[in-house]
Formats: C-alpha cells, sequence, structure tokens
C-alpha cells in the first residue's frame, strides 16, 4: 500500500474539539447554547441508531439537543405542526428530519417546511439553490466534510480535475457545487454514464457515492489521486456482518495518492458537520 490513508476519525474529532471550545465561549458570554432538534418518524433500526448518536455528539460538545421521536403512522400534518413549533422556538437554532420517512408521508414537502436558516441538513430548496448560485447557505454535512478533509490535503483544489459518481440530491450534487466554488473542474457521472472508469481515471479527486459494495478497483483511479470514499455497505464476509465502502480499497491503496477508510473516514465527519452546521445557524441567529 503506498497511498496516505485520511483519517476521518481523527479529524472529525479535532473539529468537535474545536466546534465544544466555540460552545463554551458562547454558554460563558451570552448564556444561550446552540440547540439542535432532531425528528424522528417510526421505528427504523439504522435510524435509532443515527438518532441516538446525533443526540450522543451534540451533547458533547455542549449543544442542548432535543429528540422528538412520533410513531410511524403519524401523519403528515402532524409532522408539519411540530416543524412549526421547532421553527418559532427560538431555542432551536438546527432542525433535523431524520430520512427516510414512512411513504405515506411527502419528505420533500416535510424538508421545504424547515425554516431555511434552521436547515442544518442543507436539504431545503432555498439552501440548495444559495449553494448553486454560489451564496452563503447551510451546506448539507456529509459533502462538506469530504470539502473539508480534501482542503486540508490539497490546500487549494483550484484547477484540480474532481470526478463525483453519483448524482443524489443529498451527495452528488451538493459535493459537485461545493467542487466547483472551489474552482475544480467537475465531472458528474452516474449509473448511466458510458465509459466511466475512463472519466474516472481523469480524477485528481475521485468521490465516490454509489452504494455498491467495492465497486471501484485501481481500473478507476489515476496514479496519485485522492480518492474520498462515501459508500457504507454493509457485507457478509466470512460468515461476519461487515463495513465497506463503494471502493476495493486494498486495491485502491496501491495505486492512490491518498484515500479514506471505511469506516473511519468520511462517516464520522458526517456528524462532526451537522454540529458545525448547527453553530453556524446559532451565529446567524445571533448575527
Ligand atoms: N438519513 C441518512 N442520512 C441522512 C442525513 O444526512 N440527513 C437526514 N436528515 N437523514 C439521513
Amino acid at each position: 500500500m503506498s497511498a496516505k490513508v485520511i483519517d476521518g476519525k481523527a479529524f472529525a474529532g479535532k473539529l468537535r474539539a474545536k466546534i465544544a471550545s466555540h460552545v463554551a465561549r458562547l454558554r460563558d458570554e451570552t448564556g444561550v447554547v446552540p440547540g439542535l432538534a432532531v425528528v424522528l418518524v417510526g421505528e427504523d433500526a439504522a435510524s435509532q441508531v443515527y438518532v441516538r448518536n446525533k443526540g450522543i455528539q451534540t451533547v458533547a460538545v455542549g449543544m442542548a439537543s432535543y429528540e422528538h421521536k412520533l410513531p410511524a403512522e403519524a401523519s403528515e400534518s402532524q409532522l408539519l405542526a411540530l416543524i412549526a413549533d421547532l421553527n418559532a422556538d427560538r431555542s432551536v437554532h438546527g432542525i433535523l428530519v431524520q430520512l427516510p420517512l414512512p411513504a405515506h408521508i411527502d419528505a420533500g414537502a416535510v424538508i421545504n417546511a424547515i425554516d431555511p436558516r434552521k436547515d442544518v441538513d442543507g436539504f431545503h430548496v432555498t439552501n440548495v439553490g444559495l449553494l448553486a448560485t454560489g451564496q452563503r447557505s447551510m451546506v448539507p454535512c456529509t459533502p462538506l466534510g469530504c470539502l473539508m478533509m480534501l482542503r486540508d490535503h490539497f490546500g487549494s483544489l483550484r484547477g484540480r480535475t474532481a470526478v463525483v459518481v453519483g448524482r443524489s440530491n443529498i451527495v452528488g450534487k451538493p459535493m459537485a457545487q461545493l467542487l466547483l466554488r472551489d474552482d475544480c473542474s467537475v465531472t458528474i457521472v452516474h449509473r448511466h454514464s458510458l465509459g466511466m472508469a475512463e472519466i474516472c481515471r481523469r480524477a485528481d479527486i475521485l468521490v465516490t457515492a454509489v452504494g455498491q459494495p467495492e465497486m471501484f478497483d485501481a481500473s478507476y483511479v489515476k496514479p496519485g489521486a485522492v480518492v474520498i470514499d462515501v459508500g457504507i455497505n454493509r457485507i457478509e464476509r466470512d460468515g461476519r456482518s461487515k463495513l465497506v465502502g463503494d471502493v476495493n480499497f486494498a486495491d485502491v491503496a496501491n495505486i492512490a495518492g491518498a484515500i479514506t477508510p471505511v469506516p473511519g473516514g468520511v462517516g464520522p465527519m458526517t456528524i462532526a458537520c451537522l454540529l458545525a452546521n448547527t453553530l453556524t445557524a446559532y451565529c446567524r441567529a445571533h448575527d
């Protein structure tokens, strides 16, 4: 293996420590701490784990954590009423509605009911538009975490060729916007792209967000490229359950210049960036 392994866990730990010291100063100066409300509808096991982790990490940096759990059969109007309350609540600076929502609820309508200034996921159409037009917005947490690690590695991203694989609203599209904003030449590829490996091999920066276990081997990677693996896929191997990324780590680590591991790469940065966004929302509310 020749690639540098980008340690997202350590990076996230440092970011949380910075956030915690900022929050402590705000608490001492104003008596008010940032508050994050997380809304969970239903019993989805993975979502329950995420929400619990978010709550623990929110409290650990000194912020207030508010958890709202609604039953799976809660109506859309019940959820919208809760969001209206959270929008009006001055102790709540960030609101996150855990996705996926039950099928009978229109997730788009719910997300767009959140006050865009409290939309710490950066999914509200106002924030999507602000980001796309290069204006101040809330930025989705996973791509923000990727960007921070890339800036840390490169210093400036200006002029680099970046390829983003995946075109989701949560990762692929905002990732491409952020790289463009940092003056990269950006290509998005997806399941219908022809010649995907050849396009990927042009990238100085390759970001994979497709949810296909170990799909990307060395044939997709230019020697020396920086590979950011957003995929978190659970597989069975040797009779054991294991988390792997979209990238075949062992193979790509022989050719890449740097690579994020799974677990311990992008994943820990996502919650740290959620806390960073909550702090940002607080600071803008108190501007
Ligand atoms: N479910 C999985 N990832 C996310 C995320 O980033 N935000 C929200 N709200 N729900 C999710």
